[in-house]
Parts: structure tokens; C-alpha cells; sequence
């Protein structure tokens, strides 16, 4: 799977953000030198403090939440909106199949693409098993996601759909899933931003229910196993 991995324009995911010192009784070549424990070090701090926006500071995952903001009973899931092709799109269109729904947006440097590749993933497993879920993603960011920037992203999936819509539109989609968002626009005139978001799969069943939610560093693997226990029970 790793060939898809340039098409959303980066390398493989990290696995949470740098590397880790080598353990396990080998003797490291730095051996004992102090100094070049802390210039190795400094750098793996520094690496793993960099978070998409250029910033040393924040902590690794900063502008990306991954625990729900709502109990999953508030959860309707309603929506209209429109998809990458301009066709009004509601969430009653999805019904009679799962859909897996991911919240982002195309702009996002780093874990928006990181997630979009477990999706891919996920995607294949479930196929592999026979299993049909539509993948889904909804913009949080409808003032640059148009539907041109839509549906240049979602051909990096086959069967993907992207969804955005009016500020207002996209505003109600993402309250009736609970999702938070948060954009860092400096202004109107302000297209250089980074948007603030729950960063989370959402399981939907086919009448449209919200079913169970999962975290994309889980791994493609682990969350694949958990949505076909739903399909067997
Ligand atoms: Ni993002």
C-alpha cells in the first residue's frame, strides 16, 4: 500500500510523531559521548514538537482533537450538503450501507493526509472481507474546500466522497455530529491558515445511525478489525 502513500503529497505516517532512542541492549554507536546525547535528543524533541503549523511549541497534535466532544446518543448525523461533483447531498443518501466519515480539510499538512491513508486502508481490509463501506470525507474548512479542491482530493481514493457546502451548511453538518472546529484565519483576505478539529472516523450505520468512533492513530489493522466485529456481532 505504500505506493498510495505519495498521492496525498507525503511519506509513510510516523506512527505518532518521531523517533524513538533505540532500547534493547544493543550498544548504541553514540556510546557514552554526552554531547552527542544531547544534540540527538535536542533534535528528537524538536522533531516531534513540529506540528504541521511550523511550530516548536505546541504539543505534537495541537489543532487536532481526538476525543469526542458530545455523548454518541446526541449524534444525529443529519446533513445537506453538496459533493465533489456539485450534487446536493444528504445524509439519507448514504442509508441502506455503512459509511465511514472522516471530518478535515485538504489544506491540513499533516494529519488529515496521515488519516485519509488509514482510511485507504481500512477501506481495502473491509473489501478484502467483503465488506462495503462507503468512505466519506466533510470539509471543515468550506471557505478554500470548494468542490474543484474536493474532487482533486477525493480521486486520491477510489469511491471516495467529499462533501462540503455553504459556511452555514457545513456548520450544521458537523454540530449534528458532534464535530468541533476551529479556524485560525487571521481574516477574510487570510487563505494561509490552519484549521483546528476533532480528527476522528465516525462508523455509520445503515440507517444512519452513528455506530462507534475511531481514533486514526489506532492503525488501518486494529480499526479494520473493529468495524467488521460490527458487521458479525
Ligand atoms: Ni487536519
Amino acid at each position: 500500500m505504500w505506493k498510495e502513500l505519495g498521492k496525498f503529497g507525503m511519506g509513510p505516517p510516523s506512527g505518532g510523531g518521531g523517533q524513538q532512542p533505540g532500547r534493547g541492549g544493543q550498544r548504541s554507536p553514540l556510546g557514552r559521548n554526552p554531547v552527542l546525547w544531547i544534540v540527538v535528543i535536542g533534535a528528537i524533541l524538536i522533531y516531534t514538537q513540529m506540528d504541521g503549523s511550523g511550530s516548536l511549541f505546541g504539543p505534537v497534535d495541537q489543532g487536532h482533537v481526538s476525543r469526542m466532544a458530545v455523548a454518541p446518543d446526541q449524534i444525529t448525523g443529519d446533513f445537506s450538503l453538496v459533493d465533489h461533483t456539485g450534487t446536493p447531498r444528504s445524509d439519507e443518501d448514504f442509508h441502506g450501507a455503512h459509511s465511514l466519515i472522516y471530518f478535515g480539510f485538504t489544506w491540513c499538512p499533516d494529519v488529515c493526509p496521515s488519516a485519509m491513508l488509514v482510511m485507504v486502508q481500512v477501506i481495502e481490509d473491509l473489501k478484502l472481507q467483503d465488506r462495503a463501506v462507503q468512505p466519506i470525507f466533510i470539509t471543515v474548512d468550506p471557505q478554500r474546500d470548494t468542490v474543484e479542491k474536493l474532487a482533486n482530493y477525493v480521486a486520491q481514493l477510489p469511491g471516495l466522497i467529499g462533501l462540503t457546502g455553504s459556511e452555514e451548511q457545513v456548520a450544521q453538518a458537523l454540530q449534528s455530529f458532534g464535530i468541533t472546529w476551529r479556524s485560525q484565519a487571521a481574516g477574510p483576505t487570510d487563505t494561509n491558515y490552519l484549521v483546528d478539529h476533532t480528527a476522528l472516523f465516525y462508523l455509520m450505520g445503515p440507517e444512519g445511525a452513528f455506530i462507534q468512533h475511531y481514533v486514526p492513530t489506532q492503525g488501518p489493522t486494529q480499526i479494520a478489525l473493529e468495524i467488521e466485529r460490527e458487521f458479525t456481532g
